[in-house]
């Protein structure tokens, strides 16, 4: 079963082609990740995946469904997003945390058990990346690696099938850079979420990833196992 369905696809910024007819296939649970040299396209092609930009052709499908036939909000709500830079609003570490859940609430009456479920949920997910003592600080003040970890609890509460990580470690030092490479590779997998991981470190991408994609001038052109690739031969 094909979790990530990437086909032929095309998207022009202005008049340059910056993906030129892309191809992948990410297996359920799998983790791929995704080296290239820089300005291949690489982020193009995970906000493309979740819409945060549109394509031009070809089609992209999850789960078997074509990303555009989704409800905007289901969509990303199936297919989470991690930055390099972890983005926090005005708000404590439980807001930011609780943003999808209650922006998925907007306009509803949420019952009194709901709301109580809700907070177990954020207390769980708090404790599992490591920020359960911090719930109530302001979250633009806490650190970098502690605002990741915020930012993954905020994608991971929305029980995602898919995540999209764009280089989530290469703005931390380097004892933060191998927790939160830990900590993301032991939540994915024991929830089976299937993973997309750029990454500019080709180290990195040979220890998380069950299969390599090599990205050249907006196309793959190249995925295999780490073990099988010519890694003299991949600039990045
Ligand atoms: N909004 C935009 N307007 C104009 N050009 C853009 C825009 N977004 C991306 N590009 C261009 O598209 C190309 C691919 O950009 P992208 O960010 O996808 O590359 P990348 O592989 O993620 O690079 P990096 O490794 O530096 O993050 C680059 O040449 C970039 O300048
Ligand atoms: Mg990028």
């Amino acid at each position: 079963m094909q979790m990530i369905e990437i086909i032929s696809l095309k998207k022009k910024i202005g008049s340059r082609e910056i993906l030129k007819g892309l191809n992948l296939s990410v297996k359920k649970g799998e983790i791929v990740t995704i080296v290239g040299p820089s300005g291949s396209g690489k982020s193009t092609l995970l906000r493309c995946i979740n819409r945060l930009t549109e394509f031009d052709s070809g089609d992209i499908l999850i789960n078997g469904v074509s990303v555009r036939e989704y409800n905007p909000l289901e969509l990303r709500r199936i297919v989470g997003i991690v930055f390099q830079l972890p983005v926090m609003f005005d708000g404590s570490v439980e807001d930011n945390i609780a943003y999808g859940l209650r922006l998925s609430n907007v306009g509803k009456e949420v019952e009194k058990e709901k709301m109580i479920e809700m907070e177990k949920e954020i207390k769980k997910i708090a404790r599992e990346v490591g920020i359960e003592d911090f719930l109530s600080n302001e979250a633009t003040k806490l650190s970098i690696g502690e605002q990741q970890r915020v930012a993954l609890a905020r994608a991971l509460i929305l029980k995602p099938k898919v995540m999209l990580l764009d280089e989530p470690t290469s703005a931390l030092d380097p004892k933060n850079e191998e927790n939160i490479e830990n900590l993301i590779l032991k939540l994915v997998k024991s929830k089976g979420i299937t993973v997309l991981w750029v990454t500019h470190d080709v180290a990195q991408a040979r220890r998380v990833g069950d299969r390599v994609s090599v990205m050249k001038e907006g196309r793959i052109i190249l995925t295999d196992i780490p073990e099988k690739i010519a890694w003299e031969e991949v600039y990045v």
